[in-house]
């Protein structure tokens, strides 16, 4: 694996190359990293990795500072698994060697909802970092993770309105052996912590298990999963049952009719802020 840190050095490498496929991320990676580099490389060849702490989709009080990079270790990680041809791991200095005033502005009613009103500026920052990196590396296909559910969906939308020429396949999300979504955030966890996290996915569980139950009623599925959250201590952003298709609000009618939904949700597990989702449908 070639390790570049310029535009130019990847340039260079990928010189003649038609099949690239891409795996964007910030590092500190883990087995839900690298499932999305197993599945570029079924998709495409040579597979392109990045590694970039993007500072534009961090809130000023985010933990950009603090966020972990571990740049050797992932090397090693990626050499182990052969995936990779390339990996793109620019300075920031690479990035944003101007301040970065044109940005992507996602719609809002699609980036100004759930991760986008508890995060301002969030989806602006990531879809102006993938536009930027996806100009460097020139990809054909390109792999995002469903456990950013959310972004994953502003990106489809972005490429598709700016007509990009990239294919977005989606790998579903990656779990350790009790539910919790795996995240470069969970090293954030104490102990205790980390013993009370797999219970956001458990209760993503029993709203999914409740709908099949012949539940529609949005609300109170939503409610009673907040509840039991808060109980326990979590400082919860939001829970919400939406339509997988544009992550609009479903109408029971919808939900009864068997509209395919996903429940997203975020919430505070003492400094560390987790998300995850899950998708279902109406008696499945
Ligand atoms: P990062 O959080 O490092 O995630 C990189 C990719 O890995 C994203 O597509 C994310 O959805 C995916 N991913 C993370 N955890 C996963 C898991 N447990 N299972 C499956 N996929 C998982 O997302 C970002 O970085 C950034 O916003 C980025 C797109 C790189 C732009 O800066």
């Amino acid at each position: 694996m070639k390790v570049v840190h310029t535009i130019e050095e990847l340039r260079d490498q990928l010189r003649g190359q038609l099949h690239v496929s891409f795996v964007p991320t910030m590092g500190n990676l883990h087995a839900g990293h690298l499932a999305l580099m197993k599945l570029a490389r079924q998709h495409g060849s040579p597979v392109v990795a990045s590694i970039f702490v993007n500072r534009l989709q961090f809130g000023p009080n985010e933990d950009f500072d603090r966020y972990p990079r571990t740049l050797e270790s992932d090397i090693e990680k990626l050499e182990r698994e052969r995936d990779v041809y390339v990996l793109f791991a620019p300075r920031e200095s690479e990035m944003y060697p101007e301040p970065q005033s044109f940005q992507i502005q996602p719609p809002s009613d699609l980036g100004g909802i759930l991760e986008g009103e508890f995060r301002p500026g969030f989806f602006m920052g990531v879809g102006t970092v993938v536009l930027k990196l996806f100009s460097c590396v020139q990809p054909r296909v390109a792999v995002f993770g469903k456990k950013d559910y959310q972004q994953l969906m502003v990106v489809r939308s972005m490429c598709r309105q700016f007509q990009l020429p990239v294919n977005i396949l989606a790998h579903e999300t990656v779990r350790d052996h009790d539910g919790l979504a795996l995240s470069s955030r969970n090293v954030y966890l104490s102990e205790a912590e980390r013993a009370e996290a797999p219970r956001l996915y458990a209760l993503l569980q029993r709203i999914q298990d409740q709908l099949k139950q012949g539940c529609a009623d949005r609300e109170q599925l939503e409610g009673e999963a907040l509840a039991d959250l808060s109980g326990r201590g979590w400082q919860v952003d939001y829970v919400s049952l939406r339509r997988q298709r544009d992550l609009g609000i479903p109408t029971a009618e919808e939900i009864r009719a068997g509209e395919p939904l996903v429940t997203l949700a975020a919430a505070k597990l003492g400094a560390t802020r987790l998300i995850d989702n899950l998708e279902m449908r109406y008696g499945e």
